[in-house]
Formats: structure tokens, sequence, C-alpha cells
């Protein structure tokens, strides 16, 4: 036997480069011409967890693309826990913006990251922190003890929506029998400071077309006498919100459950700096819905907010034209009990009506998916508290998040088991935008804390 921390010592520079080889393959589920480097990516994570200790490791093929689906089994008397995790990235777009390429992994200092920060897109969300567990896994089927059975179930769709994944969690709930789901795919305050995310927010994404005349128009022949659609449809979203950032959909906030009083004294005391926050995004001042706080507007209020918006001349130069169609798309944030069907269809509802009988609207839904919250007071969140306690030397203190992990809603429903989510992420980790990275200390601290989780969920079961 070895302990967690010297194993780690022993083989950082192994775990870093391990997790290199996983960061250099582009495996970017929104571009169907990375269709190869998906299962490429699928057979190394499959490799890894054999490597690790799993007695059989499967890829399961689904409509889309594979899951990877692993298990150890030491004795059916004893708990199960389900890690799920994402191998698929988003797109390293825009490239020219990276200061070196997104899937040539580097380690490079920053204030934050004294020690180096793993520079890739996938680093943080979710490659890097998936591995973690991987690594965890290695350490307790060798030099540590593995107390309990383990499943996991890696996909390569959750940045479009875990499609295929709902199809195999409804055409699989006995093999996926668990007493717990473990995720590391959100943040946590700071490398100082441990969080357990105790809520996602849901998501309903629309896409809009606004089409007027059945062509492009010269703009000094038929300007002022027909609708133009760019015209039309940015007044259309300015009047989504009212004067106090409100959204302005009839029945949007009908089924928000409203977070109490004592909730919101509670959530007023995690550390946080107006200051800081605005000078990390350069920001004079911060914006948004009246009667709440930065850090309440980005985690139990729901929001509207356009994505893209496009139409129209945008080459060099000047053409004086009036479109025929312009687009946009645009997401909605949900929190509990706002149910993303419904707010699609009265978010269409309203849209159809707002329009001018000069124009023609089309909205297409795409995913969407449930919010999440989950209560403290279960051995699953105090076993993660545990574990935060004994690798950090503090408490860790319960978040809810902003972000959005659609399938688990879905995992509550299908296979009836709560999810503790364990992120190791920071929100400065610029996930999703050019230089994503992942600090070193994170992915180590992780590694290090997984076990104890094991550990004391199954002394605690
Ligand atoms: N890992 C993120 C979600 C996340 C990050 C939650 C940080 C909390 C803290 C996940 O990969 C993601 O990006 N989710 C998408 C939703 C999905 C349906 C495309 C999101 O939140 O936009
Ligand atoms: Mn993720
Ligand atoms: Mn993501």
């Amino acid at each position: 036997m070895t302990d967690i921390k010297t194993y780690i010592n022993q083989n950082k520079d192994r775990f870093i480069n391990e997790l290199f080889d996983l960061l250099r393959i582009p495996s970017i589920s929104a571009d169907p011409s990375y269709k190869d480097a998906m299962i490429q990516t699928a057979e190394a994570v499959k490799s890894a967890l054999e490597k690790a200790g799993c007695d059989s490791v499967e890829i399961c093929e689904t409509p889309g693309n594979p899951i990877v689906y692993g298990e150890k089994i030491i004795d059916d008397n004893l708990p199960t826990v389900l890690v799920y995790g994402h191998y698929d990235v988003q797109p390293a777009d825009p490239v020219e913006l990276w200061d070196s390429p997104a899937f040539e992994p580097v380690i490079k200092k920053t204030e934050l990251h004294p020690d180096g920060a793993i520079f890739a897109r996938g680093s943080s969300d979710d490659k890097g922190q998936m591995y973690m567990h991987v690594k965890a896994l290695e350490y307790m089927t060798t030099e540590g003890e593995l107390p309990c059975n383990v499943k996991f179930m890696i996909e390569g769709e959750e940045e479009v929506g875990s499609g295929s994944l709902e199809w195999f969690v409804k055409r699989n709930q006995e093999k996926l029998k668990n007493d717990i789901i473990l995720i590391s795919d959100t943040g946590m305050i700071s490398n100082s400071q441990p969080s357990i995310t105790t809520g996602l927010r849901g998501l309903s994404y629309v896409e809009v077309e606004i089409t007027g005349p059945n062509r492009d128009l010269h703009s000094g022949l038929y300007g002022g006498a027909v609708a133009n659609p760019i015209n039309i449809l940015t007044k259309m979203i300015a009047s989504l919100h009212d004067e106090n950032n409100h959204i302005t959909i009839p029945g949007f906030y009908d089924k928000v459950l409203e977070a109490s009083t004592e909730e919101r004294k509670e959530m007023a005391k995690a550390p946080f700096s107006l200051d800081a926050y605005k000078k990390a995004l350069d920001l004079e001042d911060v914006y948004g819905e009246k009667g709440y706080s930065t850090l309440e507007r980005a985690s139990i209020r729901p929001t509207l907010d356009v994505n893209g918006i496009w139409g129209g001349y945008i080459e060099e130069g000047a053409k004086t034209v009036i479109p025929s169609k312009a687009f946009a798309k645009i997401s909605m944030r949900l929190v509990p009990n706002q149910n993303s069907d419904e707010i699609t269809a009265l978010f269409t509802k309203h849209f159809e009506s707002i329009a001018p009988k000069a124009v023609k609207v089309k909205v297409t839904a795409h995913h969407g998916g449930e919010a999440y919250v989950t209560p403290i007071d279960n051995i699953g969140y105090r076993a993660a508290n545990k574990a935060y306690t004994e690798t950090f030397g503090v408490p860790a203190i319960p978040q809810r998040s902003g972000g959005s992990i659609p399938i688990v809603a879905l995992f509550e429903q299908e296979l009836k088991s709560k999810t503790i989510l364990m992120g190791f992420g920071l929100d400065s980790d610029a996930i999703h935008s050019p230089n994503e990275h992942y600090g070193v200390f994170n992915y180590l601290k992780g590694i290090e804390t997984i076990p104890l989780f094991f550990k004391y969920f199954t002394e605690m079961s």
C-alpha cells in the first residue's frame, strides 16, 4: 500500500502525459467531420479504463457517438458508484484567439495557477476532470483500496444535448443500477475554497427565422415600404426584456420555484467579490434582473440570451440591401419546476404573436433539459464534503451553478439516483472559450479527493 499523496507524486508526470494524449484528439461533437476522432477518443477511454482496473469495458454503439461503459464489481452487497463524464468537447473556434493550438496541450503558469495549468480544448470540460476518475480508479485497484463497486459511463454527445445517452439510459436501466452518481464536470469557488454544486439550470434552446420579402431588395427602391427582417427581429428580441430586465414572455415565471429568504441569506455568505468579478471581465458594471444579486442572477434565476444573430450583408464595404431573411439563436436557462418543453412552447407562441403581419416567423426547437437541485442532508453530500475537508483543509460550501448538464435530471427520473457534482474546475478556466485550461493543482487534487469519496460513501452507506 502506498498512500495517495505519495502515489500522485511518483506518477504525476505520467498522469499529465496520458491526459495530453487524450487532449490531442479533436473530439468535437458538434461537427460531423470529426466522426473518426470521436471513435478514436472512445477507444482511448476504453483502453485507459481497462488499464486502470475495470473488469470489463465496452464501446456501446448508439444512434450517434459511442458510449464507453466499464465496471468493476467486487461484491454485490456493497454500494455501487456510477461515474459519468464526457469525452466530447466544444469546437475550438475562434481558433485565431488561442495563444497555442487548441489540440496541442501545453503547461503554462498563470496568476491563479502558479504550479501551471494545462491549456487545451477539453482540459477542464471535461476530459481532464473525467480522467481524474480513471486515475483515482487506477490508484484504488493497485496501491490503494477499492471499497465498493464502480461503474463508468463516458459519453460523446454532452456538448450537443446528450441525445444518444438518453436513448442508452432508457434501454439499460438494470446495467446502470447504482447507489449514487458521481460527476466532475462543474467548478468550485477557488483553489483554497472547495464547493459542491447543488444545483444546475435547465435549458430551452430555439432558433428563429424572420422572412420579409421573397428576395433581397434594393434598399433605395424598396426601403421604407417593406418590413426589413433584421429591423423587425432586433425589435422583437429587444421586447423580450422589460426595463427591469424581467423576461416578458407571458407565463415564463409562473412555475419558477422562488428561493426562500433563508436560502438567499445562506447564498450571500459564499465568498464573492463583485470588484474582482468585474475586473476579470473588464466590465465597468454588471447588468441583470432587478432585485437579485450577481450570484443569484447567475444561478437561481431563469434567463434569456441571444447566442448568435445574423442576416444581410456582412462582407467588405457597403451594400445597400434589405435582406429577405434574418436569424437568431436564443437560449433560455431554466430553474427548478420550469419545464423546458413548456417554456419552448410559451416562447414560440409569444414570439409568433409579437411579429407584425409584414413578416413570417419560424421557430425551431433545439435540445433542451431540466434543472436540478439536490439537498445536502444525504450521505452522498456528506461523504463528498468529508473528502474535500480532508484534502483542502476546509469544508466545502454548497453552491448552485448556472450551467446545465441536462442528463442529471434524466438520471434522477430514469435511474432514481441522486447525483453528486464534485467539480474541480474554476470559472476562470475559460471552458467553451479560447485558451481553455485546467490547473495542474486541480487535476491532481481531484485524483487525491475522489478515492476518499469512495471510502466515506461506502462507510456511511
Ligand atoms: N460542464 C458543462 C456544464 C457546467 C460547467 C456546469 C460549469 C456547471 C459549471 C457542460 O459541458 C456544458 O457545457 N453544458 C452545456 C449544456 C449542453 C446541453 C450543451 C451548457 O451549460 O451550456
Ligand atoms: Mn462538461
Ligand atoms: Mn461544456
